[in-house]
């Protein structure tokens, strides 16, 4: 169905009824990136000719200078997003008691700036959405490389969630079995709702199809690491998204 903005500024939906419709339809989803009706499945698109910025125009950790590639998502432009993911998850979610689960490790950071976005959004608006948190440890990397297992290796016990509505925080889905592993685990505990924000979603021949409902960017097919992303647990504490260069992957293999 599509949807306009009237002259008088009201929200119309219609289906469109000719081919010149559908062309229509599939234009505009294009030129804005769009898949799914509202901003659920909207992401930014990082294009395969990104070239991000040069490590020299912003502060790196002096550790990982000989390590790092390039910048691709500098810190403040994932507040910026992460605080836009906020508001939309508050928008679909609000009303109800929200349970947020925070798959470790790599979500850590990810998790603490959207849940003090959605704070300052409780503390300043008419509707607030009471919050409780919640843990999931998973493993499935090796070096830079997916194993074919997922193990569940601590955290909270899942039962706690029977009822309740569910906001899965996770920081990337490449293959998207990680995603599809936790969600299959969590429908045993019957939980009321269930919503998936992942920060990145790869853009791979690798993925089963997954798509989180809430992705702040859509990124090439690249090892990405900082912002609590890891390489066999080094990066997490830098503050940017960016390129590991080949040097570093030896480096740092086990
Ligand atoms: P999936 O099961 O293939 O979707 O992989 C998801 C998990 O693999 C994520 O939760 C990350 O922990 C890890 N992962 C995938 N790609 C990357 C990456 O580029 N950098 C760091 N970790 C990654
Ligand atoms: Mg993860």
């Amino acid at each position: 169905c599509l949807c306009h903005i009237s002259k008088n500024g009201g929200v119309c939906f219609s289906w469109p009824g000719t081919s010149g419709g559908w062309r229509l339809l599939f234009g505009w989803m294009e030129r804005f990136k769009m898949i799914g009706p509202c901003n659920m499945n909207l992401t930014c698109v990082i294009p395969d000719d990104e070239k991000g910025y040069e490590l020299d125009l912003f502060c790196v950790p002096k550790h990982y200078e000989e390590d790092l590639d390039r910048v691709i998502i500098p810190h403040g432009l994932i507040m910026d997003r992460t605080e836009r993911l906020a508001r939309d998850i508050v928008r679909d979610m609000g009303g109800h008691h929200i349970v947020a689960l925070c798959v470790l490790k790599g979500g850590y950071k990810f998790f603490s700036d959207l849940l003090d976005y959605i704070k300052a959004l409780n503390q300043n608006c008419d509707k607030s959405v009471p919050l409780t948190v919640d843990f999931i440890r998973l493993k499935s990397y090796c070096n830079d490389q997916s194993t074919n297992s997922v193990k569940v290796i601590g955290g909270d016990e899942l039962s706690t969630l029977t009822g309740k509505n569910v906001l899965i925080v996770e920081d990337i889905v490449e293959t998207g079995r990680t995603m599809e592993t936790l969600l299959s685990l969590l429908s045993e505990c019957n939980p009321k709702m269930v919503k998936v924000v992942s920060l990145l979603v790869k853009r791979t021949p690798r993925s089963s199809g997954y798509r989180p409902d809430y992705m702040g960017f859509e990124v090439p097919d690249w090892f990405l690491v900082g912002y609590a992303l890891d390489y066999n647990e080094y990066f997490r504490d830098l503050g940017h998204i960016c390129i590991l260069n080949e040097k570093a992957k030896v480096k740092y293999k086990v």
